[in-house]
């Protein structure tokens, strides 16, 4: 079996308590960063580190993050009658960057049972995991980083950072 990383989980079904109440009915992947939802840096970020297959893990409220992803027929349709072909080829663009599937979470049982929803998609492969609302920019991605460790060491590699102490 190969051990290069070619599949990523991204777990997205938490209820975003800390950013209410932009969260409330929006999911908080879906807040823009600049002119994209942030759910777009993450998968932007799992493509740029080598990543074909991508499944995001969603729940009831987060049918917004399926359709990000999806052809949107009458939009490009409109876009192409204004002759606004890089608008269309953007958000074409968007849609095919990876093999992207959705599997919900039926009940908010926390971090890990999210990521054991994912165990049929990623079977006895390596896999990364990806948080659908932490965006990290880098020269090289960081999931590129972790999947380089990865495949030359055969562990399982977590990436942290420093964080001044948590106060109330
Ligand atoms: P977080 O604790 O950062 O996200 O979980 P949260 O639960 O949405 O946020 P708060 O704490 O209420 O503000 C880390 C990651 O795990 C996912 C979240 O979507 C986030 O990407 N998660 C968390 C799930 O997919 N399912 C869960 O049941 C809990």
């Amino acid at each position: 079996m190969s051990n290069q990383v070619r599949k990523a989980v991204i777990p997205a079904a938490g209820l975003g308590t800390r950013v209410l109440p932009a969260s409330k009915a929006m999911p908080k992947e879906m807040l823009p960063i600049v002119d994209k939802p942030a759910i777009q840096y993450i998968v932007e970020e799992a493509v740029a580190s080598g990543i074909t297959e991508i499944l995001i893990i969603t729940n009831r409220g987060k049918s917004d993050l399926e359709n990000h992803f999806d052809r949107a027929p009458e939009l490009e349709e409109r876009l192409l009658q204004a002759g606004r072909q890089d608008a269309y080829d953007e958000i074409v663009a968007l849609t095919r960057m990876a093999n992207i599937c959705f599997v919900r979470q039926k009940e908010t049982k926390g971090l890990g049972h999210a990521v054991n929803c994912a165990r049929s998609f990623v079977g006895n492969e390596p896999f990364a995991i990806l948080f659908g609302d932490d965006v990290i920019l880098g020269e090289t991605p960081v999931t590129a980083q972790l999947c380089q460790a990865y495949e030359k060491y055969g562990l399982g590699v977590v990436g942290t950072k420093e964080m001044s102490p948590w106060k109330r």
